[in-house]
């Protein structure tokens, strides 16, 4: 099959139309779209992505008032009302009570919560007001591997799986969304840490958290669980937060990706100083994922990564370098 890039959107709202995928911009990462509601759709994102039936998809929607008939209304809590006013649209991800009859169980892997989000890239809610049907997106990588923020990326890792990829630019925040559920007393709780940080959901709902280490035991639902995920073919190794404890290279077969300075010693076009100077959270974000597939193209033996402070969006990078790191 031959992938075509292009922002054409009636094409696109065909092809999906007729059960076909096609690759989506967001302001997080590219997703993987597929008609959400039609069982021949769920089941090729599942097959393109490599992915297993057991890990739930996002549903994604074009306003919030388009959640109605898909989530039952009367078990929605008094929060998900609140962080929706606050954050939609944008890359925040609600788990919520979902209609049995209208939302597949493949959607969900059969849990009774479904996850929805509201996307804020304009291309993409071009096309979703197009549609009478919302769309099933996880990220547009294959199973474990970096997720995509360019449209290159998904044409690298996804082409000739695909008919159609809509070019949408780069991803602006460029990690995915914040994944948000309800606790017992209907409190915000936040399953993957995301582009946005828990300190900005507690400045809307106070009571916001993240989940217990108990209630982590509990159930792997989502493949952010997963020990390893994100993850570059070269391996990978963390130190820091700062360039004091930097682990001892080749370096001649090392790459390194790092906030603010480079890693000294080692040669400039194998790293990727991700806010150079600055050492902005949100740039880095933004340039996170890039990196990492840059790097990995490299054919090295190593790459070294520094951590990053563990506040703001820090906590969702750290988050994904971990998993990278894991495997
Ligand atoms: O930013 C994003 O969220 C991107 C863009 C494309 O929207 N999508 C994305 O999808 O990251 P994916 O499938 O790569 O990750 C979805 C996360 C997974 O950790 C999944 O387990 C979790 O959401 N999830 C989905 N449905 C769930 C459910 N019903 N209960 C618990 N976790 C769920
Ligand atoms: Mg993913």
């Amino acid at each position: 099959m031959e992938t075509l890039l292009g922002t054409d959107l009636n094409h696109a709202a065909a092809l999906l139309r007729a059960g076909e995928l096609v690759a989506i911009p967001t302001e997080t990462v590219y997703g993987l779209a597929g008609n959400g509601l039609r069982e021949e759709s769920l089941r090729r994102i599942f097959e393109a992505k490599g992915r297993p039936l057991s890990n739930p998809l996002i549903l994604h929607f074009a306003s919030a008032a388009h959640l109605a008939g898909y989530v039952r209304p009367e078990a929605v809590p008094a929060a998900a009302h609140t962080l929706l006013a606050a954050f939609s649209p944008g890359p925040l991800t609600l788990l919520l009570p979902r209609e049995l009859a209208v939302v597949p169980d493949m959607v969900t892997a059969g849990l009774p919560d479904v996850a929805v989000r509201i996307p804020a890239h304009p291309l993409l809610r071009e096309l979703l007001v197009r549609l009478d049907f919302p769309v099933a997106a996880p990220s547009a990588n294959p199973f474990g591997y970096i997720s995509p923020t360019l449209p290159e990326h998904v044409l690298r890792q996804l082409g000739g799986r695909i008919p159609y990829i809509l070019d949408g630019g780069a991803c602006q925040a460029g990690i995915e969304s914040t994944v948000v559920g309800f606790g017992p007393a209907g409190e915000p709780v936040v399953y993957r840490p995301g582009a946005i940080s828990l300190e900005m959901l507690q400045a809307v709902v106070p009571e916001t958290r993240l989940r217990t280490s108990a209630e982590k035991a509990q159930r792997v639902a989502s493949p952010g669980l997963l020990p390893f995920h994100y993850s570059p073919h070269t391996p990978l190794q963390l130190f820091g937060p700062g360039l004091v404890e930097v682990p001892a290279f080749d370096p001649t077969v090392t790459g390194a990706l790092t906030l603010r300075d480079p890693v000294p010693g080692l040669p400039l076009n194998q790293q990727v100083v991700l806010s150079p100077g600055r050492g902005d959270l949100a740039e880095a974000a933004h340039g996170l994922y890039a990196a990492l597939h840059r790097l990995d193209g490299l054919g090295l033996r190593q790459l070294l990564a520094e951590r990053l402070p563990q506040t703001g969006l820090g906590v969702a990078l750290n988050e994904r370098l971990e998993k990278a790191a894991a495997r």
